[in-house]
């Protein structure tokens, strides 16, 4: 389920997606998020975060979103913390980035805290 984030003027700022989407007694999905450079730092990302997952917890009915970062994404991280994830575990080589497998923080959010 692929979003754009827009600015207040309605310019594009950057994507939100929902993947993975598992029923059955998982219901849950992954969520990955990018903004242009030149729009980070101003809580965009954890504005259309927050907006997702009252999504998936109401429209979608999931129990559950997954998210991944980089051990060095300061900033995802942050924005993950703010909107109530948890980490739960560190995945070695777990996504391809630039050419490289790296580690990765795994981080969940239930439905039973929706804030
Ligand atoms: C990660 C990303 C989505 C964050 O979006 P954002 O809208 O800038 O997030 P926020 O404005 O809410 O900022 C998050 C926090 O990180 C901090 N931050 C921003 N850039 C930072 C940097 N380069 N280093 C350290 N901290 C940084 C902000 O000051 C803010 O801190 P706070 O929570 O204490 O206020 C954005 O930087 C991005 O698109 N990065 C490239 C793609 C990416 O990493 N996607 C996520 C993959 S898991």
């Amino acid at each position: 389920m692929p979003w754009v984030i827009l600015t207040d003027d309605g310019e594009i700022a950057g994507r939100l997606t929902l993947s993975g989407i598992v029923r059955g007694p998982f219901q849950s999905c992954s969520m990955g998020y990018w903004l242009a450079e030149d729009q980070t730092g101003k809580g965009l990302a954890t504005e259309a975060v927050r907006a997702a997952v009252i999504f998936a917890f109401t429209k979608l009915e999931l129990h559950r979103v997954q998210a991944e970062t980089l051990i060095e994404n300061v900033a995802s991280r942050s924005v993950l913390a703010k909107t109530g994830f948890e980490q739960y575990g560190l995945a070695p080589r777990y996504l391809k980035i630039a050419g490289s497998w790296k580690d990765h923080l795994v981080f969940q959010r239930l439905n039973d805290s929706v804030r």
